[in-house]
């Protein structure tokens, strides 16, 4: 099994660096294909915490790491993650892969705010300059990983042009006037290029020589399907595909290694929703209020919250919260393709009577069969059919039988309802609590 593509069918945040960690310890490489370091993964191993932004979570377990040029790659944060893991990291940058500059975090602040005051309809980014940067790439004005590593001189006069019309902008269209100084930008740029030069790698011809070579590649999806940028909730969505099929582009592979090598999806299904941004969730319990208002939310969207540390890894904020949606899943999987599902914090769950599960939407008193990702008003005008179960208490559990009676029926619901079995069971956010179920060794 050569390619492993751990992929969020939700809105991020589902959990995947916990899964990428357990997995990667068979694998010989794990590689990014999208996002950048508006993705926040956590992974505790003996009660021990590890958050990464941008690094490939493979790194914990002294993987080759690998970046490809789907990723907005914000130098500071990597040379700090480099800096925090203490050791000698195994990391290959691809030359193509998108910079992103101070210029681009002030752009987002500044958008965010303008749309704050002008209409409220702010998408809620995590500032990190991602939507910025993205579109300088489609614009081709942006720096790639090259520039930066590359000839001094040459980085300096792109940096210098690029910086005067976006202080022009901020200056018109936003009305600040950032305390950012061209020269320092140019300093720092030089000397972050100076670090991560022996990072570049083609990270496209690494990828399809490792699969030839028959290695086990784990493929780290960041942030979730219904934030992909065409699939997702436009406009309330990130700037990448998360989805798995993105990998292709993310990397640059043929569409052939699907029919050359062998491949795995694993869709990674939170036991319940949350969003961090705006938009459309159907089963939301906080009443779809952005930002989360706590005197407003349901009580088993507060113990969610705060049982399952549903916080923002990356920006701090409250995150939504909600029953979960196997409607938006069977969406997801009709566009990620995965033959199973890893469940994560299922745990999260425990001491909720009744627990309920979405298994329809109505609008207009209507069946609504397919799930218009694109029609942000109609979603928000559906209304949950729900299934609902027993709920149970605090459980350990070291194997499948060992679960609780409801939980098992909850997991059946999923299964019934994607018509996918959950191979994977998170029980807690530790690397040792993890059951499995049929799941076939890779
Ligand atoms: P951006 O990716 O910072 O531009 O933010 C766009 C939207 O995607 C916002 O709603 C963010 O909260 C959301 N988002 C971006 N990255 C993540 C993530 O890793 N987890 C959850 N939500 C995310």
């Amino acid at each position: 099994m050569p390619g492993l593509i751990v992929v969020g069918t939700q809105y991020g945040d589902e959990g995947k660096g916990k899964i990428v960690d357990f997995l990667g310890e068979c694998a010989s490489y794990v590689v990014r294909y999208q996002g950048g370091n508006n993705a926040g993964h956590t992974v505790v191993v003996d009660g021990k915490t590890y958050k990464f932004h941008l690094m490939p979570a493979g790194a914990l377990r002294d993987k080759k790491c690998l970046i490809g040029c789907g990723v907005a790659l914000d130098p500071r944060q990597l040379a700090k993650e480099i800096d925090n893991s203490g050791k000698k990291v195994d990391l290959g940058i691809d030359p193509r892969t998108p910079i992103i500059l101070p210029y681009h975090n002030i752009l987002d602040g500044a958008r965010e705010n303008r749309m704050r005051n002008k209409s409220g309809s702010e998408i809620g980014t995590t500032n990190k300059g991602i939507g910025p940067c993205y579109e300088d790439e489609k614009s081709r004005i942006g720096l790639r990983f090259f520039d930066l590593v590359g000839n001094e001189k040459k980085l300096e006069k792109m940096i210098r042009e690029r910086f005067e019309e976006k202080m022009i902008i901020l200056k018109e269209v936003h009305n600040i006037e950032p305390q950012l100084l061209v020269e320092e930008v140019v300093k720092e740029y030089i000397a972050l290029g100076k670090k991560l030069h022996p990072y570049m790698a083609d990270v496209s011809k690494k990828v399809f020589a490792a699969l030839k070579n028959d290695e086990k590649i784990i493929f780290e999806g960041a942030q979730g399907t219904l934030l992909d940028i065409a699939f997702g909730n436009y406009p309330k969505v990130t700037s990448s595909h998360p989805m798995s099929g993105a990998i292709l582009t993310g990397i640059g592979l043929p569409p052939t290694i699907f029919q050359d090598f062998k491949f795995r999806i694993i869709g990674v299904v939170k036991a319940y929703t949350t969003k961090v941004g705006s938009g459309p969730v159907i089963t939301c319990l906080d009443h779809n209020k952005w930002p989360v208002d706590e005197n407003v939310s349901e009580k088993e969207a507060k113990i969610i919250r705060k049982n399952g540390g549903e916080v923002g890894t990356t920006t701090g904020r409250p995150r939504r919260v909600g029953w979960l949606d196997t409607v938006l899943l069977n969406y997801s999987q009709s566009l990620n393709s995965c033959k199973e599902f890893a469940l994560t914090k299922i745990d999260v769950l425990a001491g909720i009577h009744p627990l309920k599960i979405a298994v329809a939407y109505k609008h207009n008193g209507k069946i609504l069969k397919d799930y218009p990702s694109w029609d942000l008003e109609k979603l928000s005008e559906c209304e949950a059919v729900y299934e609902e179960i027993d709920g149970f208490e605090n459980f350990e559990a070291k194997k499948y039988a060992d679960l609780p009676k409801s939980v098992k029926r909850y997991i059946e619901i999923i299964e019934d309802a994607t018509k996918t079995p959950i191979t994977i069971i998170s029980t807690s956010a530790e690397r040792k609590d993890t059951i499995f179920k049929n799941f076939k060794k890779i």
